[in-house]
């Protein structure tokens, strides 16, 4: 079972369970929001949809356009899992239109993290400013061998999940750190992955790479798995893109890995995570700036002076040092 799945098999709530809850002549209740035409309003209308057998949200959308709303703006193009245009969310959950199961009670809003044109349709503008950006494109190391170019597996690994990518965008609609808005540099998932299809590609240069890695701020993602969760294509976003992409940046970009770096030398030379040495490697002295603060975490237990300062090494430390692969002794 994997992850995307486990919540729903929990629940019993797997597409068999989900048709076998509505029989035809049953009616779906759909409630969808809607804009206003004054900037930014919105209003929710509810519609009583007539259930047919194996009823798709798309299918659902499609009847109150054609029997109650025919000015509802929503996308679709494919109606197969292709084109990614219908991506929106049901009942809080980010899903493809033309995939996914109607439930008896439905609300369906547009999708997160991107503005709205209208109803359930996002502008898609800022994710494709933000791949544009990044030039994804490959520039060779060496020279084009001619065609058929031989390539192994292992070499396409990771790039060819990315390559899986529809463009939903549910996992950038479902990014928590995407919803910080301008808070955050994140570039978010689906740049990301779209990004990975040549930076993990491993013809390309290492200018290149490096010149678009510099600018995902993708130490921000907190490896909560809230896209990979939600992606229709079930591309394995964080532990084949976006750790990979890590350690691509790690290596290329060591600079910008200021905490990743610190956190795992610590971790090579005690066998543990100590998060007080932590902060002072990422932040220097102006970590002991915020006294009342550095006094709660003492009282908390949260750091501990002794041990930072004095090295102490954990069980594991040996272990942590040949894995991680560090020179020079703990300390
Ligand atoms: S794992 Fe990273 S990219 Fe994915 S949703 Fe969480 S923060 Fe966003
Ligand atoms: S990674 Fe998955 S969820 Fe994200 S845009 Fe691509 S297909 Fe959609
Ligand atoms: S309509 Fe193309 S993916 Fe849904």
């Amino acid at each position: 079972m994997n992850a995307r799945t486990l919540g729903q098999s929990e629940n019993h709530d797997t597409l068999a369970a989900r048709n076998a809850r509505l029989a035809p002549g049953d009616v779906v209740s759909v409630r969808i929001r809607r804009s206003e035409e004054q900037d930014g309003a919105h209003r929710f209308e509810t519609y009583e949809v007539p259930y047919e057998k194996s009823m798709r949200v798309l299918d659902a959308l499609n009847w109150i356009s054609e029997n109650r709303a025919p000015d509802l703006a929503y996308r679709w193009l494919c109606g197969s899992k292709m084109c990614g245009t219908c991506g929106v969310r049901m009942n809080g959950r980010e899903v493809l239109a033309c995939w996914e199961a109607v439930e008896p009670s439905m609300m369906i809003e547009p999708l997160r993290n991107l503005p709205v044109v209208r109803d359930l349709v996002v502008d898609r503008a800022p994710f494709e400013a933000k791949v544009a950006a990044f030039e994804p494109w490959l520039e060779r190391k060496e020279p084009y061998p001619g065609f058929p170019e031989p390539l192994k597996h292992g070499q396409m690994n990771n790039a060819s999940k990315a390559l899986d990518c529809i463009g939903c965008m549910c996992c950038y609609s479902a990014c928590p750190v995407i919803g910080l808005g301008d808070a955050t540099d994140f570039a978010g998932p689906a740049p990301l992955v779209q990004l990975a299809q040549t930076a993990l590609d491993t013809r390309n240069g290492e200018d290149k790479v490096r010149r678009s890695l510099s600018a995902t701020g993708i130490f921000n993602c907190v490896s909560c798995y809230k896209c990979e969760e939600v992606c229709p294509a079930r591309i394995p976003i964080v532990t084949r893109i976006i750790e990979p992409l890590k350690a691509r940046t790690a290596q290329l970009c060591p600079g910008g890995a200021p905490h990743a770096s610190a956190f795992r030398a610590i971790v090579a030379r005690r066998g543990r995570i100590d998060p007080s040495a932590l902060v002072l490697s990422v932040q220097g002295l102006r970590a002991l700036g915020n006294l009342p603060r550095v006094l709660r975490l003492l009282l908390r237990g949260k750091i501990n002076p002794i041990k930072t300062f004095f090295g102490a090494k954990g069980a594991a430390a040996d272990a942590a040092h040949r894995i991680l692969g560090m020179k020079g002794g703990g300390r």
